[in-house]
């Protein structure tokens, strides 16, 4: 090898890296050439594996969900994704190509969304932007494009999409090279982004996907945060002024749902599942959809509230007044009627009220009040509507003008 050509092949060796990053930089701020799919025209509704199972899931529980999710009358209530959350990975093929855990998952991936698929359900997977998952398991980086593909091919319809391990990787950018390979796939697949927060999604998520995470994770408590894990109020707080980023088709995911998992009583649940409806949020449960209470069921299949949360005009709702521990909430909905939430955080029964002046109705306005817990009704309300609201409960209603 002559001298000059030995200096041009150490020079291309020590400018490897520099060219290669490079290459990736470029490729990951390519434009989306496909439009978005329109697969969340109201925000999407199912179940994870996360809140309840963590890490401990196998095939066997993943199948009982989606059994009792057809039986239970959730299904016919809208719930329609089965999402397995992190863990069911194990590592890659020597092609690369993403392998599931064979003892916990022995008959493999795309059996199990076939028989998810059987049941009249949507099969949802997990993975993450970063080297490695939260959990520790190979994440997608480098392998974007193949791991669509083969979501593609066992059946996928839904992408949770994390953040852990992800260097000094650009958010937008990592996002928008996972929804260009879920469109090249030849497969409809939901997009799920999960960066928490952390990186302005309200700037820019809209574009690649369907709904972005707003927070650090849920926790099974009413007002008890730990470290990233946030309880119910604190989510909900962090919530209450994104009203103007989400729609049809972009959702703002305040978490997944906690009820029925035990660290909240009852009241608390439905105070929970009515804020997330009045807040558009996706409704993903959490629990053991397998092994339930009746008071769960009744909750997380609540027709009129969810209603709400899939309302066609897909408005997300507002907290207009805050007077301590007393608040109102209201959402518009298609065709003129208000959702209204009386919500009182304080530790005793309060009589709470919502004017008709707060929900921009003319003062002579008659409306129809329908309590839409107990399912009382009320006829000819003018001015105003007073309710008695439990501790840490609500009272949600759909108003509708009638004259
Ligand atoms: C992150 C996410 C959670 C869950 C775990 C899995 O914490 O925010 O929702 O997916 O990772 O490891």
């Amino acid at each position: 090898m002559k001298v000059k050509d030995a200096i041009v092949a150490i020079a291309a060796v020590l400018l490897m890296p520099v060219l290669l990053g490079g290459q990736a930089q470029a490729h990951e701020t390519l434009q989306l050439d496909a439009p978005k799919p329109p697969l969340a025209l109201t925000p999407p509704m199912g179940w994870n594996s996360w809140n309840k199972f963590a890490c401990n899931i196998d095939e066997g529980k993943i199948r009982a969900v989606a059994d009792a999710m057809a039986a239970s009358g959730m299904k016919e209530a809208g719930y329609q994704y089965v999402v397995i959350d992190d863990c069911w990975q194990k590592d890659r093929a020597a092609d690369g190509t993403i392998q599931a855990d064979p003892e916990r998952f022995p008959s493999g991936i795309k059996a199990l969304a076939d028989y998810i698929h059987s049941k009249g359900l949507k099969f949802g997977i997990y993975s993450d932007a970063g080297v490695k998952t939260c959990g520790g398991r190979p994440g997608s980086a480098g392998y974007e494009f193949q791991d669509a593909r083969t979501y593609a091919a066992w059946g996928v319809d839904y992408l949770k999409y994390d953040w852990c391990n992800t260097g000094t990787r650009n958010a937008e950018a990592a996002y928008t090279l996972m929804a260009k390979a879920l469109r090249q796939s030849g497969r409809d697949i939901l997009l799920s982004i999960c960066e928490w927060g952390d990186n302005k999604p309200r700037e820019w998520a809209a574009k690649p996907g369907h709904q972005w995470r707003t927070t650090g994770d849920i926790r099974d408590s009413w007002d008890k945060d730990e470290g990233y894990s946030h309880s119910f109020l604190w989510i909900l707080d962090s919530n209450a002024d994104l009203w103007m980023d989400s729609g049809p088709n972009h959702w703002n995911d305040p978490d997944m749902l906690e009820v029925g998992n035990g660290g909240m009583t009852d009241t608390e649940y439905r105070s929970h599942f009515s804020l997330w409806a009045m807040l558009a949020a996706p409704l993903i449960a959490g629990n053991d959809l397998s092994n339930m209470s009746p008071e769960t069921l009744a909750i997380l299949t609540n027709h009129d509230v969810i209603a709400i949360d899939q309302d066609p005009l897909g408005q997300q709702g507002r907290r207009l007044v805050k007077d301590g521990d007393f608040e109102v909430w209201v959402r518009p909905l298609k065709g003129g009627d208000r959702a209204v939430v009386l919500f009182n955080r304080s530790g005793a029964a309060k009589t709470m009220a919502v004017d008709w002046e707060t929900l921009q109705l003319p003062a002579g306005t008659k409306a129809s009040v329908r309590d839409l817990w107990s399912k009382a009704v009320k006829k000819n309300v003018k001015g105003s509507y007073a309710a008695e609201v439990p501790s840490h409960g609500v009272v949600m209603v759909r108003i509708t003008p009638t004259v």
